[in-house]
């Protein structure tokens, strides 16, 4: 068991920050031969001690039983816990401001994962529009198959769209979730998080159940938006974007209260979507980084999008602290977003040829989907990532054909500038 001091989060009494306990939080180093990192745990099964041990530590996964005062659980078998995935959950949960974490193989396996353990057939999930394509997919035309209702309404639309969904969805059957992503991918659309927060416990039935509240927190999380602190009940983000940070891996986790997780967790070890040892300890190692790359990124996609906002063949700049003065978003920006982050649209002048010869031009920016890693990107959302999403959907969103997607790695911002300059000439 790992010893208490390895745990301590206050020195004297000051609160050490996120980036500090990132260098070794949870891992006791005399538990692994005092190696000073923690060794990658590369294995499927656990041995136990003693028969009574095993059974134990299977009626403690498998609910059973409650826990007892201070238990630990006992280590299995690698699809239900493993060493490394429970440091990375302990040190996620610390940067979500949770309770707790669970790692998963993929941002879309927390995503699907987290539903699968809410919503039940003859429910109903209200969700924000546009989501990120994988999900829009899951809400739009898996979930439904099962007997799901959802019901879209635009982020970017101010509260009374929300409360106008939430109604029609009440209509319709009980609402199970209210789905939020926001920052919106690729638009960078804001939702109220209080205000869906207050949304659900406005649909609470005469029994105290209400809706749960899911945020996906990928565009702004962990260091710019924390939305536990707002009112999410769980937040889920693809760690394969900022968190892992290095575009070298996939994997995905949802933060929350404990029993907000458990049923989430039992849905994860019986559709076996846990993360790998192996990319949980690339996290791991990626965390000790994350706040100087976050930061460093969105420094540098300032400086760029202040470029692109002043070019002549631009038509339009959508980075949060762009945002025309009375928009309905920049209220939800000051109150909950800590910065703009590094993910943001521009739209060239014209349409689908002109985005593309500039992407063609492209020489620094590498022409390719995902976000959130060292090196900057560049897409086109219509064709690529929501092309999925019918054309007259799409210009709805403002998914249009000039829109290129920008995500802002941690390279001399001045030489991004320099690309993109020669990019947009004529
Ligand atoms: C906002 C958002 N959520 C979820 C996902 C899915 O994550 P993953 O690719 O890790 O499954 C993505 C991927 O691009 C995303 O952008």
């Amino acid at each position: 068991m790992v010893e208490k001091r390895w745990r301590k989060k206050l020195i004297g009494n000051r609160t050490l920050s996120p980036e500090t306990l990132m260098m070794g939080y949870g891992y006791d180093p005399f538990l692994s031969e005092r190696s000073l990192k923690p060794p990658v745990f590369h294995t499927s099964t656990f041995v136990f001690r003693k028969a009574q041990d095993g059974k134990e530590f299977f009626e403690l996964a498998y609910g059973l039983r409650k826990k007892r005062p201070n238990e630990e659980p006992g280590l299995i078998y690698s699809r239900i816990n493993n060493p490394d995935l429970e440091m990375l959950e302990d040190r996620l949960a610390i940067w979500d401001e949770a309770e707790a974490n669970l790692v998963f193989a993929s941002g879309m396996a927390a995503i699907s994962t987290t539903l699968w353990a809410y919503v039940r057939p003859g429910t109903a999930v209200v969700h924000s529009d546009p989501v990120y394509g994988g999900t829009e997919f899951l809400l739009t035309k898996i979930l439904p198959q099962f007997g799901v209702t959802t019901i879209a309404f635009p982020a970017e639309g101010g509260t009374k769209a929300m409360e106008a969904a939430a109604e029609q969805a009440r209509a319709a059957a009980p609402v199970a979730v209210i789905y939020v992503e926001t920052p919106a991918n690729p638009t960078n659309g804001l939702v109220d998080i209080r205000r869906a927060r207050e949304i659900a416990e406005g649909l609470a039935t005469s029994d105290g159940k209400r809706p749960l509240v899911i945020v996906d927190n990928t565009l702004l999380g962990p260091l710019f938006q924390t939305p536990i602190a707002y009112g999410a009940d769980l937040v889920v983000t693809s760690l394969t974007k900022y968190v892992g940070g290095h575009s070298d891996l996939i994997a995905g986790g949802c933060s929350g209260a404990a029993t907000a997780l458990d049923p989430v967790r039992g849905m994860r070890t019986i559709l076996g979507t846990m993360c790998d040892p192996q990319t949980g300890w690339l996290l791991m190692r990626s965390l000790e980084t994350l706040k100087l790359r976050m930061t460093a990124a969105d420094a540098g996609a300032r400086k760029v999008a202040e470029f692109l906002a002043r070019h002549p063949r631009v038509a339009s700049v959508w980075r949060l602290d762009f945002l025309p003065d009375g928009h309905p978003d920049c209220e939800v920006f000051e109150r909950q977003c800590k910065s703009a982050g590094s993910t943001f649209s521009f739209e060239v002048k014209g349409g689908e040829a002109e985005a593309f010869a500039v992407l063609d031009r492209l020489e620094v920016f590498k022409l390719a989907v995902s976000l959130g890693g060292t090196e900057s990107l560049a897409s086109h959302p219509a064709s690529m990532t929501h092309s999925d999403i019918p054309p007259e959907e799409q210009m709805r969103l403002g998914i249009t054909p000039a829109l290129i997607r920008l995500s802002v790695g941690i390279e001399n911002p001045d030489d991004l500038i320099a690309d993109l300059d020669q990019a947009l000439r004529e």
